[in-house]
């Protein structure tokens, strides 16, 4: 069954193959990044609902709530909030 990654309330299809901010650009949504790698911090969202894996261990520093979008995918539905 197709995924969905709902961001600032709105749905989109999620590709659990790529990662969240692939996705996100995937779908034209605005997000800033810079080193895409999980040091610099500029990816971070806020995660509402489901869970995500990380593939790079995130370096940066995290509120509680917050992703990496650049090293996450996540397998089930999403919700995210951008800044
Ligand atoms: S773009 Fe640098 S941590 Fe994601």
């Amino acid at each position: 069954m197709s995924k969905k990654i709902t961001v600032n309330g709105i749905e989109y299809p999620l590709d659990t193959k790529k990662t969240l901010l692939e996705n996100l650009e995937a779908q034209a949504i605005h997000q800033e990044y810079h080193c895409r790698d999980g040091h610099c911090g500029v990816c971070r969202c806020r995660l509402i609902g489901g869970k995500v894996d990380y593939i790079n261990y995130p370096m940066a520093y995290l509120r509680d709530g917050e992703v990496l979008t650049c090293c996450t995918k996540s397998q089930q539905d999403i919700i995210l909030e951008t800044y």
